[in-house]
């Protein structure tokens, strides 16, 4: 029994079975330590060659060399499967849905006023207007002078006007915009302006320091007060999804003659009379009118040939009418409870 051949063959036998039943990766290691190792049972029969006579030495040799190559192979297929199942276990143990949204924490809101800003956006965009960005501190050149509005001018009183110790403004108005965009662009021109406006003024459910406005223009050969109504319920049709009561009055801004005052029925109060419309059931909302000559001129056009229309809506306000905000300091609270319903 004690011939190596014999020998070999019960070790393969046990050997098979214990690598046909490891569990893990970590107990066939032993296995194979304690077969093929250093001092594993198949080196210790190696070196039991030497006693077998010579002519039946080569033969055992190759069975042994064979039966390593074996045994190493079975380990190695055995290791593999054994990998790959105990890393499915990992993945399905330690697996996790990244897409769940974590729980108390709230997602943000888009304010109201951009929700309805990114809205006239998107319907003049599609009316090939343009929109443009103008700076917040402006001068007092494009706020006033190039509007037709000269410094001893008593338009000046009606927009009280936060001065900087520099000689610059924090512009009360988006109308900059309209110099600046023809200086830059030049006639023909469609574009809308929407921007931050400021105003030194006593706050009240109505009044802000700090507000939004979209200032839009059109100049070409032959604009009217056709076209300027036709855009002006575009938009407020587009905005409230319905037909708005408007009514037109005479309105006066240095800067378009003729000059309009656009009025929508109070939203809120369905023209009952409440804080936001004064009592008046009409909020104003839309100054409008055809581009003054001098405006045209301050900005390089002919204004013999070219004319155009102008409004100034106010955003902030559209916003409240459009959400039923009745009191316009809620717009920059940043109060929560406020935000959170939109
Ligand atoms: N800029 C004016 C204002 O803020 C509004 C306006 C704009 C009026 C364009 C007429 C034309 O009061």
């Amino acid at each position: 029994m004690n011939n190596p051949t014999e020998i070999l063959k019960q070790l393969m036998q046990s050997a098979a079975g214990q690598i046909s039943t490891a569990a893990t990766v970590a107990d066939l290691e032993k296995i194979r330590v304690a077969v093929l190792g250093r001092k594993g049972e198949l080196t210790v029969i190696s070196k039991t060659l030497g006693t077998l006579a010579p002519e039946d030495r080569a033969e055992a040799g190759q069975l042994l060399n064979k039966a390593k190559a074996t045994l190493e192979q079975s380990i190695d297929e055995r290791k593999q499967a054994l990998q790959s199942s105990e890393s499915s276990q990992l993945l399905k143990a330690e697996w996790m849905d990244l897409t769940v949204p974590p729980s108390g924490i709230s997602p943000g809101h888009i304010h109201p006023v951009t929700q309805v800003q990114d809205e006239i956006e998107q319907l003049f965009i599609s009316m090939g207007f343009r929109v443009l960005d103008g700076p917040e501190v402006e001068t007092e050149y494009y706020n006033f002078d190039a509007l037709n509005i000269p410094p001893d001018h008593p338009a000046r009183d009606m927009q009280d006007t936060f001065w900087l110790t520099d000689g610059h403004l924090l512009r009360t108005h988006t109308s900059p915009v309209q110099v600046r965009a023809l200086q830059k662009f030049g006639a023909p021109i469609r574009m809308i302006a929407p921007g931050r406006v400021f105003r030194n003024e006593e706050v009240d459910a109505s009044h802000e320091h700090t507000f939004y406005q979209v200032e839009g223009m059109m100049v070409d050969r032959d604009v009217s007060v056709g076209h300027l109504l036709h855009f002006m319920q575009t938009l407020l049709s587009s905005v409230f999804g319905r037909k708005v009561t408007v009514r037109l009055r005479p309105g006066y801004f240095p800067f378009v003659e003729p000059g309009f005052e656009l009025d929508i029925n109070c939203l809120i109060c369905g023209g009952n009379g409440c804080a936001v419309c004064k009592q008046s059931g009409w909020v104003e909302l839309l100054p409008c009118g055809l581009v003054h000559p001098n405006v045209l001129t301050n900005s390089g056009l002919d204004p013999q040939e070219w004319n155009g229309f102008a409004f100034g809506l106010g955003l902030t306000r559209l916003a409240m009418m459009r959400y039923a905000v009745d009191d316009i300091r809620l717009m920059q609270s940043g109060d929560l409870r406020f935000l959170n319903q939109f």
